[in-house]
C-alpha cells in the first residue's frame, strides 16, 4: 500500500470508528436503553452473563443497523461487565476485524454455523440473523439446563414461527419451531429512533419450570442441519470467497 493509500485508509477507519462511538452513546442515552436495560436486568435477577456471544452483527463501519447494533452490543458488555465477548460474522472486513479485537471483543475466527456449545449464562445475541444460525444454535445447545441458563435476543421466535409456513420451518427451522411453545418472549420496544434496526427482534428466556415437564424424548435430536440455501452463510461457501 502506498504512503498516500494508508493515510486514507487510516483516516477514513478514524471517521468510522467515531461514528461507531457516536452511535454507541446515542444507544447507552437512549429512552429504548432504559426500557431494554430494565428488561435484561430482571431476567438476570442480580446476576450478570458469563460471556456474549453475538453472531451476524454485519459490515458496523458501513451500515447504519449494524452500527447502532453493535453500540447496543457494547453497551451490554460495559453496563453488565462482561469480559468476554464472542463476536462473528463472515462478512466483517479486515478493518471491522481489527477494530474489534482493538476494543476487546474476542473474535471468532472460524464460521461455527452457529453450532457453538453455549456457557451457561451465555447472553447470546443475533440481530437479524438468519433462521437456519438460530435453529444451529438451538440444536447445538438443545438441553434444559443450558437453554435455562441462556438469553437469546434475536428476531422474535413468536413472529418466526407464526409468519413461516410449516412446510419452511420444518425444513430450516425445527428446533426453533419445536422450542417455540416453551419459551417467553419480551419484545425490544419499538421506541428506537430508526425502526428498521431492533424491529422484530425481542428478548427470549427458556424458563426451567415449562422445560422439566418435558418428556425426555423431546430432547432427543436428529442428525446435524445442513441447509440447501444461501441464507446462512456456511464454512464451505467461506472457503470458496478465500479462494
Ligand atoms: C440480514 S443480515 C443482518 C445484518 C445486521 N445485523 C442488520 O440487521 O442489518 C444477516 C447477517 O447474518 C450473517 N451471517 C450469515 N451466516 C452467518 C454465520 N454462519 N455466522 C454468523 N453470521 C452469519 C450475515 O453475514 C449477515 O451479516
Amino acid at each position: 500500500m502506498s504512503k498516500k493509500s494508508r493515510k486514507l485508509f487510516s483516516t477514513r477507519s478514524q471517521k468510522y470508528k467515531k461514528s461507531v462511538e457516536e452511535c454507541t452513546n446515542i444507544i447507552a442515552t437512549s429512552p429504548f436503553w432504559v426500557h431494554f436495560s430494565e428488561t435484561i436486568k430482571l431476567e438476570l435477577n442480580g446476576s450478570n452473563p458469563s460471556s456474549i456471544l453475538c453472531y451476524g452483527l454485519g459490515n458496523f463501519f458501513e451500515s447504519i443497523q449494524s452500527k447502532y447494533q453493535f453500540g447496543l452490543l457494547l453497551t451490554i458488555k460495559h453496563e453488565f461487565k462482561v469480559k468476554n465477548c464472542y463476536v462473528y460474522d463472515p462478512q466483517f472486513t479486515d478493518a471491522e476485524r481489527s477494530h474489534l479485537t482493538e476494543i476487546g471483543c474476542d473474535l471468532l475466527c472460524e464460521n461455527e454455523e452457529g453450532k457453538r456449545s453455549l456457557l451457561p449464562g451465555t447472553f447470546v445475541y443475533m440481530p437479524h440473523c438468519p433462521k437456519q444460525l438460530l435453529n444451529n444454535l438451538l440444536w447445538a445447545n438443545w438441553n434444559k439446563e443450558i437453554l435455562t441458563s441462556c438469553i437469546i435476543v434475536c428476531n422474535s421466535i413468536d413472529l418466526t414461527v407464526t409468519s413461516t409456513f410449516d412446510r419452511i420451518l420444518n425444513k430450516y427451522a425445527y428446533y426453533v419451531k419445536k422450542i417455540s411453545p416453551y419459551v417467553i418472549e419480551k419484545k425490544c420496544c419499538d421506541n428506537f429512533i430508526y425502526d428498521d434496526v431492533f424491529n422484530d427482534m425481542a428478548l427470549h428466556i427458556f424458563p426451567y419450570d415449562k422445560l422439566k415437564e418435558l418428556e425426555n424424548s423431546f430432547w432427543e435430536r436428529s442428525k446435524e442441519p445442513f441447509y440447501d440455501d444461501d441464507e446462512l452463510i456456511t464454512k464451505f461457501k467461506c472457503m470458496s470467497f478465500q479462494s
